[in-house]
Formats: C-alpha cells, structure tokens, sequence
C-alpha cells in the first residue's frame, strides 16, 4: 500500500483526526480528509494531507472517492443520545448515505474500509464476541437505541453481499470504545444526554460536578488506547488476508464496569492535576438521562484472533489509555463549560 491515495470520509472526527495525525506520522499514504468539521485536525501539518470542508455525498466528495485507491469510511452520528433524539437522521446518515458512498466503491471497483461498531452484537450472547461466530441481537422496535446498530448491521450485509456477487473488495473495522485525545465534547456539569461517556466524566472533573453512572453502572465496557486502534487500521490496510474481512479493534484486558470507569478516571484526573477531585459519583436512571427509548445493554469483551493472526497485539492497559487520554485534553487547555442559566 505505500504511497496509496486514502480518502478518509469523516476524517475529522475523534478517530478520524487521532488517524490522520497517526498516518500522516506513520506512513506516506496520500490523505484526503473530508468532513464538514476540521477543529479536531488543528495541530496536524496542514501541508501533510488534503481538507475538503464538504459534505460526504457532495459530488465533490464523491470525485475524491472515485479519485483514491482506499476509501476509509468513518462518517456516522456515534453518540447514543443522538439515536433516541433524531433516529430518522441517523439512519439516514449511517445508512442511506453511507450506502451512496459504497456504491461508489462498487461502481469504481475501489476497496472500501468500512467503520461498523461493537454496538452491532447488541446483547450479549457468550462470553466473549468473534466477527463470524456470534449472533447479533437487538432489542424491540420502540427501544430506538437500536436504530444505530441496525443501520450499521445492515450496511455490513449489504457490504458483504456485494463483496460475494460483485467481487468489491473491503475491510470492515468493528470498535471497541475507543478512546484518546479530542474526544466528542465538553458540557456543562449535570448534563444529561450529550457526548459519549468519557467526555461526560472529563467534563464533570473539570468543574468538580457531578460524575453520573446511568443505572448503578454495572453494565460493562471495553476501552481501547486509540494508538492501539489506529495500528490496527494500517494492519489491516496492509495484509492481503484482511480483504473481504470483519475485525473487531478492542483490548479484552481493558473491560470494566461504568462504575470502575468511573472511579479510575477521578483517580487519575486527581493524580494528573495533583488536587483530589471533589466530583461526586452519582447514579441517574437511563431514562432520565437519555429519555425515552433508552436500553443499556452489558457488552462481552472482543476475541481479537483474527487480528492477532495479521501481528497486531492492544499494546495499552486501561489505565494507560485513561492517562494518555486525559492528559491529551489538560495539554490542549479543556476548560470546564459553564452551566446553563
Ligand atoms: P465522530 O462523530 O467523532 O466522527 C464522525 C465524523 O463524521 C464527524 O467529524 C462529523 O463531522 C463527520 N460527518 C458527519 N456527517 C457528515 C457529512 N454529512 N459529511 C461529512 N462528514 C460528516 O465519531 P467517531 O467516534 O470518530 O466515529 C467514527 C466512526 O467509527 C463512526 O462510523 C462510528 O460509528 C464508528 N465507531 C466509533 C467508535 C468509537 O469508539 N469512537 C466505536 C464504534 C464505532
Ligand atoms: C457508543 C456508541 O454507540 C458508538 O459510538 C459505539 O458503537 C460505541 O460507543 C463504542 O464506542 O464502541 P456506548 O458504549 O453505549 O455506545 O457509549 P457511551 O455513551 O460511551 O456509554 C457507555 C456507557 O456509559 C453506557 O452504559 C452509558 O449509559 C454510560 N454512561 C454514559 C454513564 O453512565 N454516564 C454518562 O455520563 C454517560
């Protein structure tokens, strides 16, 4: 793959920028980066890669698709808040739009590295989750939580299904919860909704507020070092064995609870500043916190042979993970937000 030409569709994302920075750094891919955002991409050499301030089904995105030789798709709404406020627009994103982009790929006869989620397994089902082995299930209808892993489940079907009758070639990446520098967002202390669960905790530090573990927070997560994740993608990119593929990216050694979450980030946020934090850790009810339509579900560490068998091996422990990510945030000058009047 050296010295291909990548279009990354949502680069400017969390993962997309921390993948940028880290291909940019890493390899002499050239990068095109399209994303209607580019705040997260501040810091890397503007001279290193191509920024497209447009939408993904502009035609002019699409030209760039047609243009590349990889087209790494990594646009989606991935906050669960977003699923119960606006189900319809995420489907509509994470499905009908992403499926203009993969006919292109079909059409171009381009390989396509597809973002997918953990979130397709939905409910456990055994102990632990292989890409070709495990059920994929799902809740009822009226908990729309499920609108996100449902569209992206579908998108891999139908991703397959071409792979099978028209030959395209493809990769698709399941994450683990990934997490590292310029993740999602900061809000105000007390806030329901919003971000995904390490920016609530970062931003509740900031400003001494309220930590809020959603229904006790015995539900499990596994948290992965986004460096660990980015060194999976050029992997994977790399080996021929990875076409036609699924691969989950997670570290199984890194599955807590949202409580042990919880309690690492204060120990760590306190030992980083050097003041104990005086952050309560209180519980909310899902629906509190997310309204209506809410269903939390425990999720079941990744087996990770697949990858494994290609050389790649989780180098970060989850308090690594936790301290890299923190400190990125306090180095870049994260401020609490004031609270809404
Ligand atoms: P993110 O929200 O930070 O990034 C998505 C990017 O897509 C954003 O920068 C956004 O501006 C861009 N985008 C949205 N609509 C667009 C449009 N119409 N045109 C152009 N750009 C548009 O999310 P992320 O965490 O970086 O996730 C990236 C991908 O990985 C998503 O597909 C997500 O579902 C998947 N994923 C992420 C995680 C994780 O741990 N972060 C876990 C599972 C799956
Ligand atoms: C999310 C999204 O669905 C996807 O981006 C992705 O598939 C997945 O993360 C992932 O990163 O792999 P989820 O893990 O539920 O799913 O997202 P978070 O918002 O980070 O929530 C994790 C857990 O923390 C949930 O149980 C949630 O209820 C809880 N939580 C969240 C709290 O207890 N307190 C908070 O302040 C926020």
């Amino acid at each position: 793959m050296s010295g291909k030409k990548l279009v990354l569709l949502g680069g400017g994302g969390f993962i997309g920028s921390n993948l940028t920075r880290y291909l940019v750094e890493n390899t002499d891919y050239e990068l095109v980066v399209v994303d209607l955002a580019d705040d997260k991409l501040e810091g890397i050499d503007p001279d290193s890669f191509e920024f497209l301030k447009i939408d993904v089904t502009s035609d002019e995105a699409l030209d760039a698709c047609r243009d590349s030789d990889v087209i790494v798709d990594l646009v989606a709404y991935a906050n669960p808040s977003l699923y119960l406020e606006k189900p319809l627009e995420v489907f509509d994103l994470n499905f009908v739009k992403n499926l203009e982009v993969l006919d292109i790929a079909v059409q171009n006869n381009k390989k396509l590295i597809q973002f997918s989620t953990c979130e397709v397994y939905g409910k456990p089902s055994g102990d632990a989750w292989s890409e070709d082995r495990s059920d994929l299930i799902m809740g009822p209808i009226h908990m729309q939580r499920w609108i996100y892993a449902a569209s992206k489940q579908l998108l891999e079907r139908v991703i397959y299904a071409h792979g099978v009758e028209n030959g395209l070639d493809y990769s698709i990446i399941r994450p683990f919860n990934f997490i590292g520098p310029r993740f999602d967002y900061l809000v105000p202390a007390g806030s329901t909704g919003g971000p995904r669960v390490f920016a609530h905790y970062l931003s509740a530090l900031l400003s001494n507020g309220p930590m809020m573990v959603v229904d006790g927070g015995s539900q499990h997560r596994t948290f992965t070092h986004i460096d660990d994740a980015s060194r999976a993608f050029v992997t994977i990119i790399e080996s021929d064995e990875s076409n036609r593929q699924i691969f989950n990216v997670g570290n199984p050694n890194n599955d807590v609870t949202i409580l042990d979450f919880a309690q690492r980030m204060k120990r760590i946020y306190s030992e980083l500043t050097g003041h104990q934090s005086e952050s309560l850790i209180i519980e909310i009810s899902g629906e509190e916190f997310y309204g209506a339509g809410y269903e939390d579900v425990d999720r079941v560490p990744p087996i990770i042979e697949k990858l494994q068998k290609l050389g790649w091996e989780p180098q970060h422990d989850l308090d690594v993970a936790l301290r890299d990510a923190i400190a990125a945030h306090l180095k870049d000058g994260a401020q609490a937000v004031p609270a809404l009047t």
